[in-house]
């Protein structure tokens, strides 16, 4: 039995690279769809050249109403009967029938240590605010925006001449990790909700994951 994922992404999709890399056709793990909001994402490229099926969900062709392309896209998604749906930097919010439909299946990468600096621009907020630390989170998916339970976080110290550049650059290079590795922890069964405090998540740490 394979476990199947699907990774919506809006722009360049370093991310799914990074799951397509070190995920994608490893222990049972296929990712069987990507889709966009964006035809120009280039994501959709990548997840081509992986043999991978794309398809566009633009509100603008739906009358841009968002919640009837939310329908058109979940039922496309459901198709493809997924066990992990990824937003993997996809930069719109869904409606809250969507994610009710695929509740506690629906995951994101951030880059900040919720709760801090959710929405947009969190790696610019959080240098404007002058921390010390930064970091990445990935997290369940709920109807608020970046709050629903973290799953995984990893936080690095910035240098006194951290740009927004230099910072992407970290953030990137530890959100490929840690994403892939989150992938990689559901497809083995070892992540679940608290049934005490549906804030934590439990996680069954194993050496192979
Ligand atoms: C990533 O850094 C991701 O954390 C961020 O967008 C970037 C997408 O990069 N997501 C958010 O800010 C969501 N609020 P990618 O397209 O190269 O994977």
């Amino acid at each position: 039995m394979s476990f199947r994922v699907a990774v919506l992404v809006s722009g360049e999709g370093s991310n799914l690279q990074a799951i397509l890399d070190k995920v994608h056709g490893r222990g049972g793990v296929e990712v069987v769809c990507v889709g966009s909001n964006r035809a120009t994402a280039r994501g959709l490229e990548r997840a081509q050249a992986a043999g991978v099926e794309t398809a566009v969900f633009d509100a603008a062709e739906h009358g841009g109403d968002r919640a009837e392309r939310d329908r058109v896209l979940g039922d496309w998604l459901d198709a493809h009967g997924l066990d992990l749906v990824v937003l993997a930097g996809f930069m719109e919010i869904l409606s809250p029938e969507f994610i009710r439909r695929f509740q506690g299946r629906i995951i994101n990468v951030h880059p900040s240590l919720l709760p801090a600096f959710r929405g947009i621009h969190a790696i610019e907020q959080a240098l404007e605010h002058g921390v010390r630390v930064a970091g990445v989170t990935v997290h369940f998916v709920d109807e608020g925006v970046d709050s629903g339970p973290i799953i995984l976080q990893q936080a690095f110290e910035l240098p006194y001449s951290a740009d927004v550049e230099a910072t992407e650059e970290s953030v990137h290079a530890i959100e490929h990790e840690l994403l892939p590795r989150a992938v990689r922890l559901f497809a083995s069964g070892a992540v679940r909700i608290d049934p005490e405090n549906p804030r934590r998540v439990l996680i069954e740490e194993r050496a192979d994951v």
